[in-house]
């Protein structure tokens, strides 16, 4: 299939959204990571997003509104607490769950009862779901298992031939995908720490609780309540391993660690300290400036033929936790606390 590739013109957004309204797959920017998006009311065009992707069908989708009024058209009922949040943080990197209605596929939601919803803050996605004139289904625009996309080229790389256009919309600011908030229980439960803080929930008056697996790998015997969880995630080529402590105790074992290293390794570094032997790519001096460099760093690596990434983390505030979660997630378990 021929990729188009288009630019951020309304006129090439338009034709965007004529691809998704016809039951096509178009990439698309949001400001947490770029959406491969289809019609979420068309089983056969979600469909054809797993086939894209790789991904298991039993992961579902979020579904992308542009308007808040469109959220009472796909799910039943809107508890108070997620009440406050689309009033207050919508739109933005945050993603609702709860109850759906009929008119979203099970191939959607993977056969589950509840929907995802977000409404992306990014001016290009907003236009072209409202071009699309449905909802949009878009799971993070990558093959599955690799980083997310937070640049055009990545989304290139990976879907060039896969999908009927991408939309050109530049490097996504936030980098790591949206918090995801469960709103189907008795209390909201965070399924994965994103774009907005617990800090940012607290507040807002709301109190949510942190699902376990954020941090940890879901056991074989175990469902997890988000999916996603269960599944390889954010892994470049090269063996990734976290080095997590404070600063210069992280800073003394990677060079420890780099001398016996036989590979060509390479070093995910926080604050730029020097080290011999090792291909370093900065994370910036502070987690939100990780979170924006942590996906694209993962795939640079790769380009650059690094055979394991030693990675810095050093603190858990502000957007850490999302950080920390996804090199965890990149790294399989694989830390190293000092
Ligand atoms: O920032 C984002 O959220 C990006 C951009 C494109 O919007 N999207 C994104 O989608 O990260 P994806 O598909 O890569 O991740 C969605 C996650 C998956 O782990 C999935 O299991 C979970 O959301 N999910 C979707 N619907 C769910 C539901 N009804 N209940 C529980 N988890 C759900
Ligand atoms: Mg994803």
């Amino acid at each position: 299939m021929e990729t188009l590739i288009l630019t951020t013109d309304d006129n090439e957004i338009n034709k965007a959204g004529k691809i998704i309204m016809d039951g096509g797959l178009v990439a698309f920017p949001t400001e947490t990571v770029y959406g491969l998006g289809a019609s979420a009311l068309s089983a056969d065009a979600a469909k054809k997003i797993y086939a894209a992707k790789g991904r298991p069908s039993d992961n579902p989708l979020i579904v992308h509104i542009c308007k808040k009024e469109q959220i009472a058209g796909v799910t039943e009922e809107i508890p108070e607490t997620a009440r406050i949040v689309i009033d207050k943080l919508m739109p933005g990197p945050v993603t609702i769950i709860l109850k759906k209605k009929a008119i979203v596929p099970d191939a959607v939601t993977a056969g589950l009862d509840s929907v995802a919803v977000r409404f992306p803050a990014n001016k290009t996605a907003q236009k072209l779901i409202n071009a699309a004139g449905v909802p949009v289904a878009a799971p993070s625009a990558n093959l599955s298992g690799k980083p997310s996309p937070t640049k055009a080229k990545h989304v290139i790389d990976d879907m060039t031939g896969r999908i009927d256009a991408i939309i050109n919309g530049g490097d996504c600011t936030v980098g790591v995908e949206s918090t995801i908030i469960d709103f189907t229980g008795d209390v909201p439960v965070i399924l994965r720490p994103g774009g907005i803080t617990i800090d940012d929930l607290k507040a807002i008056g709301v109190d949510a609780v942190i699902d376990k697996n954020i941090l940890q790998s879901v056991s074989a015997d175990e469902v997890p309540k988000c999916p996603g969880m269960k599944y390889k995630h954010y892994a470049p080529n090269a063996e990734v391993i976290v080095i997590e402590g404070k600063k210069a105790a992280v800073q003394e074992k990677i060079k420890e660690l780099l001398m016996k290293e036989g590979r060509i390794a390479g070093v995910l570094a926080m604050y730029g300290a020097e080290y011999d032997n090792a291909v370093i790519l900065s994370a910036g001096s502070s987690n939100k400036e990780y979170a924006k460099k942590l996906f694209s760093a993962l795939r640079e690596f790769d380009e650059l033929g690094v055979a394991v990434v030693f990675a810095e983390f050093c603190e858990e505030d502000g957007y850490g936790l999302a950080v920390k979660n996804r090199l965890y997630k990149a790294a399989g378990g694989n830390v190293v606390h000092v």
